[in-house]
């Protein structure tokens, strides 16, 4: 008898097309929902601060200038990513950053822990032209970085917006923000940024992924 009602679903297509969205609705919001409440559970791990200001400003210029477009910012889990970069990346390093840098597309190598691999000098030689210290490397230069100063105003919007998005700025860091960037220029922003990736927002790194570090910062 159940039969019968299949056939009559399969001869009216109008009712399986229907039948079907309702069941890949249902599927997908088992899927998603589970999701939604995860994300709403990651936590900032021990250690992991919001960006002060002046490495606030060097994000927003590292997304600016599209960074992202050959550089990630997520090492995976596998033996052969913890032994070149270091420990894995996990999600509650990432809590701050809106939006994410993870990324794939690695036209450069991964930056999630490239703070204090190099001087600052070396970052602004790099950044200012790669091929001083890469002789072989095809990354764009970024001159006027050096020229253009920070605006501590609008650091102070940044860190407004940020604060009603959950993250816990103070009145007074807000306040202080612009003493903190004055007198700054992009590329100094950008080379803290920098120097702060994987050292500041980096919760103690499992036992397993320590050792392959150090290996490869000794390479
Ligand atoms: C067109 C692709 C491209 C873009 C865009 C790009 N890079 Fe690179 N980057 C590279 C390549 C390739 C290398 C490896 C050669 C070298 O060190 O210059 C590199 C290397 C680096 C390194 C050294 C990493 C290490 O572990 O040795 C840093 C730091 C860096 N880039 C930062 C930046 C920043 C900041 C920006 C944006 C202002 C940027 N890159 C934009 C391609 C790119």
């Amino acid at each position: 008898m159940a039969y019968r009602h299949f056939e009559f679903i399969e001869k009216h297509v109008w009712l399986l097309g229907i039948l079907i969205a309702v069941m890949v609705s249902l599927g997908g919001l088992a899927e998603i929902t589970p999701l939604f409440m995860e994300a709403n559970k990651v936590q900032p791990a021990a250690g992991v601060k919001p960006y002060d200001p002046l490495r606030l400003a060097g994000r927003d210029i590292y997304v600016r200038d599209g960074c992202y477009l050959c550089h990630s910012q997520m090492i995976r889990a596998l033996r052969f990513e913890t032994q070149r970069y270091g420990a894995y990346s996990t999600a509650s390093e990432s809590v701050y950053d809106r939006p994410f840098q993870w990324g794939s597309k690695r036209t450069g190598p991964d930056l999630a822990r490239v703070g204090g691999k190099y001087s600052d000098e070396w970052q602004r030689l790099h950044l200012m032209d790669p091929r001083q210290v890469v002789p072989e490397s095809n990354m764009p230069e970024y001159p006027w970085l050096a020229l253009a100063l920070v605006d501590g105003k609008d650091i102070q919007a940044r860190m407004r917006v940020l604060r009603t998005l959950g993250d816990p700025y103070t009145d007074a860091d807000i306040k202080n923000a612009p003493k903190a960037v004055a007198g700054k220029t992009e590329m100094d922003a950008l080379v803290a940024y920098l120097q702060g990736l994987g050292v500041d927002n980096v919760p103690a790194a499992p036992a397993a992924a320590a050792a392959p570090a150090s290996a490869a910062s000794a390479s």
